[in-house]
């Protein structure tokens, strides 16, 4: 394994435009469930009554349940090794997007700034029918809140499924993609477009992609480094590594 660390250490520390790429699994070791695999939401919960806009307009009430429990998960969590690893790549001027998947706070708490959040964010509330919008602190008293200005129906901030990815975020995740010359993909299972896209976009432009997993995946079989095991433990070796070349 060390071999492989000492191959991904060596393509971060020449690359010129580092990304990264995250899913559900680098929030796991922090206790936020994933969706897919064994322990997923989507083994427990139907996506197509919790994660359409059907669903929620023909029961907000159990959707925003659904919503209000995941809140307060993330609330309670906290970043793991791996979020804050990024958050270092970041700051030390090495990684220079970090593309997420996930809608949690975790990787903004761990200190990164540089975010494309390319399916929301869970703290976001926001009106079916106005502009009104507002941040979350805790879960909604009300369930299902209402939009103080129009009284109409307020939704959760994410993209569910049948619905477009928000356009400006999709298309700078392309370019960025496009413009990498390496990309980290961590904790993502890749079956999810258009994300599962922007890994062969990074190599359709000859960039090497470095996936940390623990699993085998979709994008596994033409990645240039794959490092199997855990985001939070891999991600602080890659680093330390990165530090003593
Ligand atoms: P998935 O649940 O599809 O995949 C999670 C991945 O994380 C799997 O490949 C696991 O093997 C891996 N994994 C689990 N624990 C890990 C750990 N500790 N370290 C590293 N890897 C680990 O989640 P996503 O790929 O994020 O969409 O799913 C994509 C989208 O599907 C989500 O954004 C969500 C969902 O429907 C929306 O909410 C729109
Ligand atoms: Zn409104």
């Amino acid at each position: 394994m060390q071999d492989q660390i000492d191959v991904a250490a060596e393509l971060i520390s020449k690359s010129r435009h580092l990304i990264a790429l995250t899913g559900s699994g680098i929030s796991a070791e922090s206790g936020i469930p994933t969706f897919r695999g064994k322990d997923g939401l989507w083994n427990k919960y139907r996506p197509e009554e919790l994660a359409t806009f059907d669903a929620f307009i023909r029961n907000p009430r159990i959707v925003w349940e659904w919503y209000s429990w995941r809140i307060n998960l993330i609330l309670n969590a906290k970043p793991n090794p791996a979020h804050i690893t990024l958050a270092e790549l970041e700051h030390m001027g090495i990684l220079k997007r970090l593309v997420t998947q996930n809608v949690d706070d975790l990787h903004e708490r761990a200190g990164s700034k540089k975010i494309i959040k390319l399916h929301g964010d869970i703290l976001v509330t926001r009106c079916i029918s106005c502009d009104y919008k507002s941040r979350l602190k805790a879960p909604p008293n009300e369930i299902p809140p209402k939009c103080p200005k129009c009284g109409n129906l307020l939704r959760p901030g994410v993209v569910w499924f049948g619905e477009s990815l928000p356009s400006h975020a999709i298309s700078e995740a392309l370019k960025e993609s496009k413009n990498a010359d390496v990309m980290l993909v961590i904790g993502t299972s890749g079956v999810v477009y258009p994300a599962g896209y922007l890994p062969i976009a990074v190599k359709e432009n000859k960039g090497s992609i470095i996936e940390v997993n623990t699993e085998e995946t979709m994008i596994t079989r033409y990645v240039d480094v794959f490092l199997q095991g855990k985001a939070g433990e891999i991600l602080p070796q890659i680093l330390k590594t990165l530090q003593n070349l």
